[in-house]
């Protein structure tokens, strides 16, 4: 168990991540659903999460799917639905400012199917998850940028001789991730000299992993979130406030010296 968090400390803390982060020559930041929950997106875990009440088996499995395509599309529609009436926050847009400060030392890897990062105008980001604005025909394997156009209970693919079943193209429990992006975020932390950890729990793996590798290999990592998490014991210092708050106040704190 972690103490309770003292606003105060978070005073005292920016400035010494600012000084980290400003020193750093390669940076990569994880974030997880907490990034978005300022913007209106539920995160999974805790009061309130998505999973919190609804069996994850019975929406976001291969078996699910198998069983029930038509609940599993109605819940992933009703999350399509959400992102129509949801922007980037204040945290999204800080996350871009520091690509443009890094440029191609800068990757940001998330486990967000929002797109949100995208839509702020974050350009280097590796999607370990999946994104909810694409379909995968489950048949010919065509992948399509669908947006958040409504697709109904059992869309088909729009390949006419095809006409498969489309599935969303996100990644479910116990299915692999997408090939070459997980190579990808590895690359990228092992070759950062501080990575920020945003809005994540950190305990989904294989995405929570990229947290041990970072301090194996020395890089200093800074985690931002409500509450200490999993990936406190890995942090060299905890930033503990929203990141639709902590994120432009520590982007603030990087052009001063
Ligand atoms: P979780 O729901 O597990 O964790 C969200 C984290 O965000 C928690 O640690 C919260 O304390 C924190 N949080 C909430 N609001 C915040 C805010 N305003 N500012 C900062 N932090 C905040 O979400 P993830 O860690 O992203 O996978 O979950 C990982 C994966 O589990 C997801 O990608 C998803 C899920 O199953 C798939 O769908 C494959």
């Amino acid at each position: 168990m972690h103490p309770p968090v003292d606003p105060h400390d978070l005073d005292r803390d920016l400035p010494r991540a600012a000084d980290i982060l400003r020193s750093a020559e390669r940076v990569t930041i994880l974030t997880g659903a907490g990034v978005s929950a300022e913007s209106g997106v539920p995160t999974f875990r805790g009061a309130d999460g998505l999973w919190e009440g609804s069996r994850v088996e019975e929406v976001a499995t291969p078996r699910a799917f198998e069983r029930d395509p038509a609940l599993v599309w109605r819940f992933y529609n009703l999350r399509r639905e959400n992102l129509r009436r949801v922007e980037p926050n204040p945290g999204h847009q800080a996350i871009v400012a520091m690509e443009q400060r890094w440029g191609d030392r800068f990757v940001l890897v998330t486990q967000n199917v929002d797109g949100l990062h995208g839509q702020a105008g974050s350009h280097r980001v590796l999607e370990l998850h999946g994104n909810l604005h694409r379909t995968r025909c489950t048949r010919c394997g065509m992948i399509e940028d669908r947006g958040l156009e409504p697709l109904g209970d059992m869309p088909s693919c729009s390949d006419s001789a095809c006409d498969g079943l489309l599935r969303p193209d996100i990644v479910w429990f116990e299915e692999m991730l997408p090939e070459g992006v997980l190579d990808s975020a590895r690359l990228a932390v092992v070759g950062c000299n501080c990575l920020l950890v945003v809005g994540t729990s950190a305990m989904v793996y294989p995405a929570a992993g990229l947290i041990p590798l970072a301090q194996h290999v020395g890089a200093a990592v800074i985690e931002v979130n409500l509450t200490p998490t999993a990936a406190t014991d890995q942090a060299d210092i905890g930033l503990y406030g929203p990141s639709g708050e902590v994120l432009p106040r520590l982007l603030g704190l990087l052009d001063r010296s």
